[in-house]
This record gives structure tokens, sequence and C-alpha cells, in this order.
């Protein structure tokens, strides 16, 4: 079938990949001419494995395409799928600038009926707003589908080819169906149901597990002044089915361009509709604090921060993804950096962004023992393999003062035992 996919950032550059490998044709569009001048020279604008080659393969057997005229990607098919950014705008709302901007695209230059697909995660009843939205402009009938999106950062080739499960939500059984039929080589489990629901599954589901994030990390706080480790507890509830073991692991809390996003635009929703979502308050609240829980070990340990000279290592918010979009390791820098510290940051491929945020405020290395040296303390922010697997000895023998802050537990506690450093992790 013939596709276009409008915004191609993260989720659409993925999509348009995923549909024209599975044997679609797929002409994806964006506002950013830079981007997809980019993407016609054989590169892609963010770091997400086993992409490029991906993209690459179907431009080269002629199934992916790329334009910046609006005319161009929509007289191209009658299936447009909307993939464009939903930030967080003021108390938690998102912010549909970019989605209403591309809704209005759509109808004045449409030429024919389309079905349009949402995989945006967009606050509830939108779905039916943009319909409305295009019918009053365009004298073409609109169909619509919610199809959320589900893909992780980092892991999206893979979420998308053997995700759990393909959700669709439409009013039109045919429009349902006919996206079935486009996901149908992709052999993934189809739920379908109304538009309402689908817009509400993926917040849920985001909303559930940064819940699980904000619990766990909760239980490791209990952890520290009961004495028991939170490894053992997450491992010992997640061997029960009913709980199961992921999203259990403690850490330096949640960050990405999703979760925080989500948490915040269902709380907002609920508070439009009369509604209180007492739980996810308290997932919010645990979640910035949890971010502080490193450099106030460190404030605990060292008095004043003043003039000391820290480590950063990994900066993105998880890894394989150059992606810092509220990563905690930006909360994590402001305040050290408030409080005088000399930081230099490692991070494999995150550099550069992070160089749009901070500037010459902080040093950056491209290699975690360069950032070391000299070092008085380390902060392990994001559980890259190469900060994971970095050897101990080496904090050892690089830093002025072997003190380090796992926000990740990267290392057991008896592995660590064996060297003279002074280590802190989370609910251990
Ligand atoms: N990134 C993820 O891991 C992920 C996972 C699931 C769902 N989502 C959701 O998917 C949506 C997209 O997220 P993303 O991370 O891909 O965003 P992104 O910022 O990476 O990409 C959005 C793209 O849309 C383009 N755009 C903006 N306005 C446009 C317009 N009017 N016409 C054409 N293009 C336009 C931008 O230039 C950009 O390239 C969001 O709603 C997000 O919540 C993201």
């Amino acid at each position: 079938m013939k596709i276009t996919i409008v915004g191609t950032g993260h989720v659409g550059l993925v999509t348009g990949a995923y549909l024209a490998e599975i044997g679609h044709e797929v002409t994806c569009y964006d506002i950013d001419s830079d981007k997809i001048e980019l993407i016609k020279r054989g590169k892609i604008p963010f770091f997400e494995p086993g992409l490029l080659e991906l993209v690459n393969n179907n431009i080269e057997n002629d199934r992916l395409s790329f334009t910046n005229n609006i005319l161009e990607a929509l007289t191209y098919s009658e299936i447009i799928y909307i993939t464009v950014g939903t930030p967080m705008g003021l108390n938690g709302k998102v912010n549909l600038h970019y989605l209403y901007d591309a809704a209005d695209q759509i109808a004045k230059n449409i030429t024919q009926k389309v079905i349009i697909i949402i995989k945006s995660t967009v606050p509830i009843g939108t779905n039916r707003i943009i319909k409305e939205r295009i019918e009053a402009v365009s004298k073409f009938e609109i169909e619509m589908v919610s199809n959320p999106e589900f893909l992780r950062e980092g892991s999206a080739i893979h979420d998308t080819f053997f995700a759990d499960r393909i959700v669709i939500g439409s009013e039109s059984k045919k429009a349902a169906k006919l996206v079935e039929e486009i996901n149908k080589p992709l052999g993934i489990p189809i739920f379908k149901t109304d538009l309402q629901s689908a817009e509400l599954i993926k917040y849920s589901s985001n909303a559930f597990l940064a819940t699980k994030i904000s619990f766990i990390n909760e239980i490791a706080e209990l952890c520290e002044s009961l004495g028991a480790n939170i490894e053992d507890v997450a491992h010992g509830m997640g061997l029960d089915s009913r709980i199961g073991p992921h999203f259990l692991r403690a850490g330096i809390g949640y960050g990405g361009s999703c979760f925080p996003k989500d948490v915040s635009a269902l709380i907002h929703t609920a508070t439009e509709h009369g509604a209180e979502l007492k739980i996810l308050k308290a997932v919010n609240l645990v979640n910035q604090k949890q971010q502080d829980v490193l450099v106030e070990k460190a404030m605990h340990r060292f008095g004043s921060l003043n003039n000391r000279k820290a480590a950063i290592l990994g900066l993105s918010f998880k890894p394989n993804t150059d992606d810092i979009r509220e990563s905690p390791a930006l909360r994590m820098v402001s305040v050290l950096l408030e409080e005088g510290v000399n930081i230099t940051a490692f991070d494999p491929v995150s550099i550069e962004n992070a160089k749009k945020q901070f500037g010459d405020n902080i040093n950056y290395s491209s290699s975690i023992e360069d950032a070391l040296l000299n070092a008085e303390m380390a902060f392990i922010v994001t559980d890259w393999d190469d900060i994971k697997n970095f050897p101990l000895s080496q904090y050892e023998k690089l830093m002025k003062t072997p003190i380090l802050f796992d926000g990740r537990n990267c290392y057991s506690l008896e592995e660590v035992s064996r060297f003279s450093i002074e280590y802190f992790s989370i609910g251990r």
C-alpha cells in the first residue's frame, strides 16, 4: 500500500522504515528540511541501533522516500500516519501545537478522501477533535484511527518487529481493518477498540510502567533504612508471575520524552474531567525526589561540594540513545553546577546534545578514563554497556579519591568490596 508519514522524528522514521520493510511504499514528510536533506544523504538525525541500515536498505529498494514538500507527500497516498511531537506544555498539559499544524496542513492540501492514523501520543478525545478540525476546512471524507506507539528508544527496531500488541482504535470498521491489513506481515497480535480507549491505553500503559519504577525506588529508600537489599527484594517480588520482573530496577528515576510528560498529561486530563489521579501525582513526586538522590548522598558525604571535581558517566536518559530529553542527568548537572562543582561528563553518543544544553559550563570527555582523571567523585547516571563493564580497578587508579555514586547499581556489592572504593548505590 502507499503510505505517507507526517513527522519524521524518532517514531516517524522508525514507522516509515518498518512499513517499507514489510512491503509498503512509504513517503516520509517533515517540516524540518535539514532533517530531510540529511536522511536523503544517507544519514539519520539521531542515534538508534539498526535504524540507519533499515532506512538505507529501503531507500535503495525504492520503497522509502523523503520530502519536505507537503503537496508531494499528500498526493502520494490515501493513508496518512501522523507522528509529530506532542511535548509537555504548561502545567503538565500537552502542547498540541505541532499536531494542529500538521492537521491544518493536511486539511489544506489533501486532494482525495483519506484515512488518518495518529501514532503520536495524544490526550483522550484528540482524534475526534482532529477529524472535526480537518473536516471544517476540507471537502474530502476523513476517517480516523488511533494507533498508539509503544516502542522504546534504544531498542525501537526490535520493539517494532516483536511488539506485544498493536492497538487500533477507530469508529470506522473499514479503517480499522485497513490498518490491521497494513500491519499483518508483522504477525503481531492486534487489539481493536474505540478511539478514546486506544488513546487511554497508551497513557495508562506508560503511567503504569512509571508507577512500577517509582514504587521500587520508594522501596529502595526503605531498604536503606532497614538494611535490606533492593535487588533481592525486587527479584523476590518479580518471581511472582502476577508481578513479573520488569520495571523493578531501582535507580535515579525515569526520564525521556515520554514517561514524565505522559504521566503529567494523564493527571491533567483527569483534573479537566473533575477526577484526581492520586497515585500518579505521587509517582511524579517520588520521581522528582529520586533524581536528587545521588547528589544528596554526595552532599552528605562531602559537606560542601564547592570547587570539587566530579565525573558524570552517562547523559542520555537511558542507554543506546542520544536522547537527553528529561534525562535525570540534566537535573543532576544543574544542581551540581549550582553547588559550584567542576564537572567533566562522558557519554558515548549524547555529548553534542548536551553541549546545546550546557555549553561551556561543563567539560566533555570522549572517554571514561579522561572523565575520571583526578576526579574526587564520580556519578553513574546511564548504564551504557561501556560504563557498566568499566573495570573498578580503573576508578582506584585514575581518580584523586575513588568515591563512586552509582545511580544504576551497575556493580555487585561483593565485587566492589574487593577494591578500595567508597561506593554508594541505590537501596543497598
Ligand atoms: N520517542 C519515543 O520513544 C516515543 C515512543 C512512543 C510514542 N512516542 C510519541 O510519538 C510522538 C512523536 O515523538 P518523537 O519522539 O518521534 O518526536 P520527535 O521530536 O523525535 O519528532 C517529531 C517530528 O515531527 C516534526 N514535525 C513537527 N511539526 C510538523 C508538521 N507540522 N509537519 C511535519 N512534521 C512536523 C518535527 O520536525 C520532528 O522531526 C509523540 O507524541 C511521542 O509522545 C514517542
